[in-house]
């Protein structure tokens, strides 16, 4: 593992020029969702997992970049609908844009990165004026099925003039965990630009890079997550591309994450959150440099107690599993050199990964009901951000003796 220390690529900030430190290299890494079939592996491609921090804009974003069409193909496994909780949490969004922005029969919403409709049908069923945006033909044939309309495309400035030429503008376009994934952030603003009313907004929500920090949380850093945002740095970003940052709010997804508002400046009144925030990160140093070297060190330790765990219960003859062949499971696997060996399958409950291999170190996913087929002694919990939704599900598996392995903030047996 490399010293962060010794680390000294100084690549510029891909928003404002200025100068990018790096303070972690999680090693080399697959496509997080490109599960192999066993006869694909040789033709996986890995790319070098390093993050840093802009020392200007204090942005943090990823040294080098998977290519998206590598990451956003046809067959892009991820399904936000596997999960009851993210179900809720947009049905609840969809309700709240309803009530309070789209209230006239002619508004439009432009959902970028709809997935598989877990938010846009909703909206869809209501009678309300729509588009998803979505290059992952998959996923976005099941939100068609849910009666979303879509659009199989990458949102960027071109797509969205098209859609503005034929539609009109919107008064809402709405991005979950898909905005940072995009390392040309510059085309999605210019985009939004094309397509936004004078008084819309866009709202996006996505990891908190605090939430990551304070919890230890490294995979979430994935090749899909090519910035983690703070509202300092996003602040800046927007106004860089000519919006005004509005609003902000902390949401218990993914084990913490932001939803930003943007206007046009002056559209909106900007509230107090926003700055209220951004004390709060200058308290917490999260604009620092040392910071994230101190995170560096807690992953190193996380990824060399979790390895050691994992081998002591092999020796002793325990069988252990995986629970969620998530994106994050890809860097804790790639990173601590975990494979069949330790972990001889994972189970999920997403058809579209059952029978593949996890990307890079090749440990089969099976699906949910190999989990009980028969139990093993420990489960890896991969899907720790929906814990509370699995545990309760899993109960009898703890009831008849089995146990559950977490690893962030720090590697335990629950
Ligand atoms: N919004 C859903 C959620 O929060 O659960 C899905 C998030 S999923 C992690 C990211 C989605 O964004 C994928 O379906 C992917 O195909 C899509 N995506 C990636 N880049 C995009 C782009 N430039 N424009 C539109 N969608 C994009
Ligand atoms: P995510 O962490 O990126 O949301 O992915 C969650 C993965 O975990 C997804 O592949 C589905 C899987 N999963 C299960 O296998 N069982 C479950 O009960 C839940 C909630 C998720
Ligand atoms: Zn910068």
């Amino acid at each position: 593992m490399n010293d962060p220390e010794l680390v000294s690529v100084a690549p510029t900030c891909r928003l404002c020029a200025g100068p990018v430190r790096e303070w972690m290299d999680l090693g080399r890494q697959p496509a997080s969702n490109a599960f192999p079939r066993p006869d694909e592996t040789g033709a996986e491609r890995f790319f070098r997992l390093a993050v840093g921090i802009c020392a200007d804009c204090t942005m943090v974003q990823q040294l080098e970049a998977m290519p998206t069409d590598r990451m956003f193909r046809a067959d892009y496994p991820y399904r936000s609908s596997t999960s009851d909780g993210l179900r809720r949490h947009f049905e609840a969004v969809a309700d709240w844009l309803r009530d309070t922005e789209l209230t006239d029969r002619a508004d439009l919403v432009v959902e970028i990165g709809c997935n598989d409709g877990v938010m846009l049908g909703v909206l869809g069923a209501s009678g309300i004026r729509h588009l998803g945006v979505d290059p992952s033909a998959g996923a976005a044939h099941a939100a068609m099925a849910r009666g979303a309309e879509v659009q199989v495309d990458f949102f960027d400035e071109i797509s969205a003039a098209t859609i503005r030429a034929e539609r009109g503008p919107a008064r809402v376009v709405f991005s979950a965990n898909t905005i940072s994934h995009v390392a040309d952030i510059g085309t999605v603003f210019r985009g939004v630009d094309r397509l936004l009313t004078p008084d819309g907004i866009f709202v996006f929500e996505d990891r908190y890079v605090a939430d990551i920090v304070e919890y230890a949380y490294f995979d979430q850093i994935y090749d899909e997550h090519f910035y983690l945002f703070s509202v300092r740095a996003v602040d800046a970003m927007v106004a860089r591309f000519g919006f005004e940052l509005v609003d902000v709010a902390r949401i218990p997804i993914h084990g913490g994450s932001l939803r930003f508002t943007v206007a046009r400046p002056g559209a909106r009144p900007r509230r107090d959150s926003v700055d209220r925030m951004i004390e709060e990160e200058a308290r917490t140093a999260i604009g620092e440099y040392d910071t994230y070297l101190r995170f560096a060190r807690q992953i190193e330790r996380v990824g060399a107690d979790l390895v050691a765990l994992l081998t002591d219960l092999r020796d002793a003859g325990r069988r252990v599993v995986g629970y969620g062949a998530t994106s994050k499971s890809a860097t804790v696997t790639n990173f601590c050199g975990i494979g069949p060996d330790l972990v001889p399958f994972i189970c999920d409950t997403t058809p579209e990964k059952q029978g593949r291999l996890s990307p890079g170190m090749h440990i089969p996913v099976r699906p949910h009901a190999a989990f009980a087929d028969p139990y093993p002694d420990y489960a890896l919990l991969f899907a720790w951000n929906h814990a509370e939704e699995i545990m309760a599900k899993e109960r009898h598996f703890v009831a008849q003796g089995g146990r559950w392995i977490l690893y962030v903030p720090h590697v335990r047996i629950v």
